[in-house]
């Protein structure tokens, strides 16, 4: 990411009409990559997300010994070295601002027997990390961290792994896949228990590779995932459909601006994702979902949103997991709605890109909306229809932050200002230029 900030000012905006590509899924980019580097063979990735992100993930690999190319078809392919065959990197490995980048790569070099050294951002190095050292020290792998089990960190991989049963402690997709893809390289089988499901891709996609993994699902609604390791993973090709967070936003967008409507094909529909459709439902909102079909082993749909009168609902917290990344632009639309809005068990929110709670809290309230937070809850109260808007809105080095926010200014009286719409180039490089195509009044500051 680049260093200067890029302030950014959205303007009150009616009738975005059109129909848009939203650019590839983050989580399942950024696996397409990894799995496609720990296969024998070459792995055609068509629709990958170039965001700065899954861009990190792919600088990591190749730092690693795989070679990943970009096609002038627009496809990208991945040269894998095969499972155990990652080398050592010869530098420190700049994870940028991502999350998943970070945890998912220590899961698999916790496996592998090098030494690496890992940083980030001023996000990603705010972030805990304790969360994916722990079973992965029990695993075997030595860890060397900053006070707080903070990046940077040193990773010593395991020579020889053991293969654990783990109960994650908390809903989180990039713990589980940590574990997951580090039982990988174990003699035996690895477990890992999900009490809430989480984003379930890299299940998926390790046996879309010829993985070995079983599902159990647990009478509590949670799973007991079990991977078999040292299996022979063979390079497979993938499509990766659009990330369903990415079009949450152009979503909003349309159910908040008068006389809206817009069409977004090809969206991933995976159960684990889909929350926030859902409650938007909920809420009064005409999003349409049309041609469900399977490709390349995940759920996909053309949804059709229009302009909607919304209303304030519980949001059931055993949703949460399923629409995680979601919340920043929910606010925003609960913001918008008649009645108040009441999300709760998001405890997660406060260890994301930011602390969203209390970011999206703040960014609420310099635009004259009342809200409420508590530990692991917030309760937006919502203007019925008139956000008096104006704000500045810090954004701490996160995306998700800077998109809501533009989309609040889209309906709100006076015109919001994000301090940094820099982040946005980590997961939505194109955000910009699809919604001002639409006919939002999107700009620099
Ligand atoms: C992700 C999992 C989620 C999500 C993140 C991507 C993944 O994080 O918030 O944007 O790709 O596995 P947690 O595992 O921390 O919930």
């Amino acid at each position: 990411m680049s260093n200067s900030a890029r302030p950014m000012k959205s303007f009150k905006s009616s009738g975005l009409k059109g129909e848009i590509t939203i650019p590839g899924d983050k989580s399942i980019s950024h696996r397409s990559i990894m799995l496609g580097s720990l296969a024998v063979g070459r792995t055609t990735v068509k629709g990958l997300l170039e965001g700065e992100d899954v861009l990190s993930t792919a600088a990591a690999f190749r730092a690693m010994g795989a070679t990943i190319e970009k096609h002038d078809d627009g496809s990208w392919t991945v040269d894998g070295v095969g499972l155990g065959g990652l080398q050592e990197p010869e530098d420190v490995l700049d994870m940028g601002n991502s999350g998943t980048s970070a945890r998912l790569i220590l899961g698999i070099m916790a496996s592998h027997n090098i030494s690496a050294c890992l940083t980030g951002d001023g996000s990603l190095r705010k972030r805990p990390m304790k969360r994916v050292t722990d079973p992965l020290g029990a695993m075997g792998a030595e860890f060397h961290c900053r006070s707080g089990e903070r990046l940077p960190l040193y990773v010593k991989g395991a020579e020889d792994v053991l293969p654990i049963e783990y109960e994650l402690p908390m809903a989180s997709a990039q713990v589980k896949s940590a574990v997951l893809l580090a039982g990988l390289n174990a003699r035996g089988k690895t477990t890992v228990i999900e009490n809430k499901p989480t984003r379930d891709h890299t299940e998926r996609m390790l046996t879309h590779f010829g993985g070995e993994i079983a599902v159990e699902p647990m009478e509590n609604g949670g799973n007991r995932i079990t991977v078999t390791g040292q299996p022979e993973l063979v390079a497979a090709d993938l499509i990766v459909p659009s990330d369903p967070s990415s079009s949450a936003f152009p979503m909003v967008a349309a159910l908040l601006t008068e006389g809206s409507e817009i069409k977004m094909p090809n969206i991933g529909l995976n159960e684990t994702r889909t929350g926030l459709f859902a409650t938007l439902q909920e809420m009064g909102g005409d999003v349409v979902i049309e041609n469900e079909r399977i490709e390349g082993g995940e759920p996909v749909g053309d949804i059709t949103v229009r302009s909607s009168k919304l209303k304030g609902i519980v949001v059931p917290p055993e949703r949460a997991p399923s629409m995680i990344d979601e919340y920043p632009v929910l606010a925003v639309a609960a913001a918008f709605a008649e009645g108040k809005t009441e999300m709760r068990g998001v405890e997660e929110l406060r260890v994301k890109e930011s602390d969203r709670l209390s970011a999206v809290v703040a960014g609420l309230r310099a635009n004259g909306v009342e809200v409420e937070e508590g530990e692991d809850w917030m309760v937006v109260h919502g203007t019925g229809g008139n956000i008096p808007g104006g704000g500045m809105v810090e954004c701490f080095h996160d995306h998700r932050m800077a998109m809501s926010f533009l989309v609040m200014g889209l309906v709100s009286e006076q015109p919001v200002t994000v301090e940094d719409g820099s982040p946005i180039e980590t997961s939505f490089p194109i955000f910009h230029d699809l919604m001002t195509g639409l006919g939002a009044k999107i700009e620099d500051a």
